[in-house]
């Protein structure tokens, strides 16, 4: 399955990635960002229903001058302190800055939402190629495109769907940011069941891949090394 992920993924492909079981326990919808079209964001809002990020690669977020959000918000009362998320205690979230392009107009249609997506896709892409990018230059803060910076050590460090989903990427080949949306239930009102994320990629001929099988690769590239 993590074979076909990366196919998936370099195809441009939608993707369904679980965290862990002892996790969030949640599924993303994971695609990477050059490839993302106003039709991809309403599938994530209408059958995800979760919360639309933007991965981003640590070294291409540092060039970029994306900070962590609760290191921007560190000296307000309310900036997130380490250790206080419930499923994982020993990181911050990898909230960074929301932003929309420049030449969106509300920011949140589909067509705003996947125009800035692809728009960030293309400053990761140079700022990873030596040089050309200029972030400031192209969006605005705040806005309506949330972005994620994966931990630098990526799954060394950090086994959200941000470093999951950035792994992958890098295990692809392909530019290293991807957009996620959480699949939550309409009945519940918690995260849509594994077994329901599953059901739902069969039936639309989607690749479901765990963070357990992403981490088992990330691990034996490594002993390789
Ligand atoms: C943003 C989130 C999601 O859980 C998303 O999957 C990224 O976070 P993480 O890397 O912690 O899993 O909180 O909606
Ligand atoms: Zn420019
Ligand atoms: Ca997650």
């Amino acid at each position: 399955m993590i074979d076909d992920a990366i196919t998936a993924l370099r195809e441009g492909k939608m993707i369904l990635l679980y965290d862990f079981d002892d996790r969030e326990g949640e599924t993303d919808f994971a695609i990477r960002s050059d490839a993302v079209t106003p039709k991809d964001i309403l599938r994530m809002r209408k059958d995800g229903g979760g919360l639309i990020c933007t991965a981003i690669d640590p070294v291409a977020a540092e060039r970029l001058g994306l900070p962590f959000a609760s290191d921007a918000l560190k000296n307000t009362q309310i900036a997130e302190q380490e250790g206080e998320i419930p499923y994982d205690r020993k990181n911050h979230s990898s909230f960074s800055l929301w932003v929309n392009h420049k030449n969106t107009f509300t920011g949140i249609t589909d067509r705003d939402r996947a125009l800035t997506i692809t728009a960030v896709a293309e400053q990761v892409k140079k700022s990873l190629n030596g040089g050309g990018a200029h972030f400031s230059e192209h969006f605005r803060t705040p806005g309506h495109c949330a972005l994620l910076r994966a931990a630098d050590d990526l799954l060394d460090q950090r086994h959200g769907q941000t470093e999951l989903s950035v792994a992958l990427a890098r295990m692809a080949g392909v530019t290293p940011s991807i957009t996620i949306c959480e699949m939550l239930d309409d009945e519940s009102g918690y995260a849509l069941p594994k077994t329901r994320a599953k059901a739902y990629a069969k039936k639309h001929d989607l690749v479901f891949v765990e963070g357990r099988e992403v981490l088992d690769r990330w691990e034996s590239a490594k002993k390789q090394k």
